[in-house]
């Protein structure tokens, strides 16, 4: 067995300029500020600027990530980007974003597993990098979601934005991401789904009938439910307790579900990273934005023990224990 372990050496994120309040959703739509505000704890989301695609967003949450890391482009040697929202069908947003960045050579590539993208692509790159592989990893969750959705449904249109978030992984004798674990089950499909693509074919609505599809209250109700299974499992696997963990970095969706899995670790919301008021459900993108904010607001330190987590479309869910 080799020793090589994967280490987080460098976070960057990105949020696109142009804001969008709550308030500007109650001029054309039945909703209000209170409601979102108090169902689902999100003030404000950012919106990609016309032009402005998955991989532009990707670009910049990477050059950040990989200046923080000290790392230059041509040491990539994997690009994995989680993403549900890609530019085009394809090349992938990975071969994109890795033009962009001016990598060569390289493999790049997408994964698509809805919200738990980036634990997807994390979990993957920590395998290429443990076992050899790869040496240096940028791995990223980007979105450009409100591309799809349906400005007149209520039940979805207020709760996503776009954004992005990246990390840099790098081979190393010290431990890193301890452990990752992701979980698919296909039998929920209808429950959040986008009904239309490229072999099913598109419809002659508007969008061409993208959106997306949403039971609200029983994704709410299985997502908390797997979340708080999939943090049990997390520290059953490394014979952990709840109280070694430092800080939880949930996917951002809605602050509800988000207090009940840190409920249900028995962790005060101080050791917490919430985001989801700032930008919303960011799908992919979440779980590193909200990871890149907790590092370079100070909040969470070098050294310290973080789980990550996400639930999402498929269904789809996952998880990673990190050692800063
Ligand atoms: N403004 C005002 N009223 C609304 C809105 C809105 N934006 N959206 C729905 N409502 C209404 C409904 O029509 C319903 O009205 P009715 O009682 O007259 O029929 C009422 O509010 C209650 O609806 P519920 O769906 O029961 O409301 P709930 O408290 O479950 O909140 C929400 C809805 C916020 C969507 C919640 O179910 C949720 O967050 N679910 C998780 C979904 C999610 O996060 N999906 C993203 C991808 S998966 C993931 O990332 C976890």
């Amino acid at each position: 067995m080799s020793s090589t372990q994967a280490r987080i050496i460098g976070t960057g994120s990105y949020l696109p300029a142009r804001i969008m309040t709550n308030a500007e959703f109650e001029s054309r739509i039945d909703t209000s500020d209170a409601w979102i505000r108090e169902r689902t704890g999100i003030e404000q989301r950012h919106v990609a600027a016309e032009g402005e695609t998955t991989s532009d967003l990707a670009l910049v949450a990477a050059q950040r990530a990989l200046e923080a890391a000290g790392v230059g482009v041509s040491e990539v040697d994997l690009i994995v980007v989680g993403t549900t929202t890609p530019d085009i069908i394809f090349p992938s947003t990975a071969c994109l974003l890795q033009h962009k960045l001016g990598a060569k050579d390289c493999p790049a590539f997408d994964v698509n597993a809805a919200c738990t993208g980036f634990l997807y692509a994390l979990s993957i790159a920590e395998k290429f990098v443990r076992t050899g592989a790869a040496r240096t990893a940028l791995v990223v969750g980007a979105e450009t979601l409100t591309r799809m959705l349906d400005w007149n449904d209520r039940g979805t249109c207020v709760l996503f934005g776009d954004g992005a978030g990246a990390v840099v992984l790098r081979a190393d004798s010290q431990l890193g991401v301890i452990s990752t674990h992701i979980h698919a089950d296909g039998q929920y499909q209808n429950l959040l789904y986008n009904p239309v693509g490229v072999s099913a074919g598109f419809k002659d609505e508007p969008n061409h009938g993208v959106r997306v599809m949403m039971s609200g209250n029983e994704v709410f109700r299985v997502a908390v439910r797997t979340l708080s299974r999939i943090v049990d499992e997390t520290l059953a696997a490394n014979q952990l307790s709840k109280d070694s963990i430092d800080w939880l970095v949930p996917h951002q969706a809605n602050l509800r579900i988000i207090s009940a899995t840190a409920k249900h670790l028995d962790m005060p919301m101080d050791r917490v990273i919430v985001t989801v008021n700032k930008h919303g459900n960011t799908s992919s993108g979440s779980v590193p934005l909200a990871l890149d904010h907790g590092i370079r607001s100070g909040l969470i330190k070098p050294g310290q023990l973080l789980l990550l987590e996400a639930f999402g479309g498929g269904f789809t869910w996952g998880s990673a224990l990190v050692r800063l």
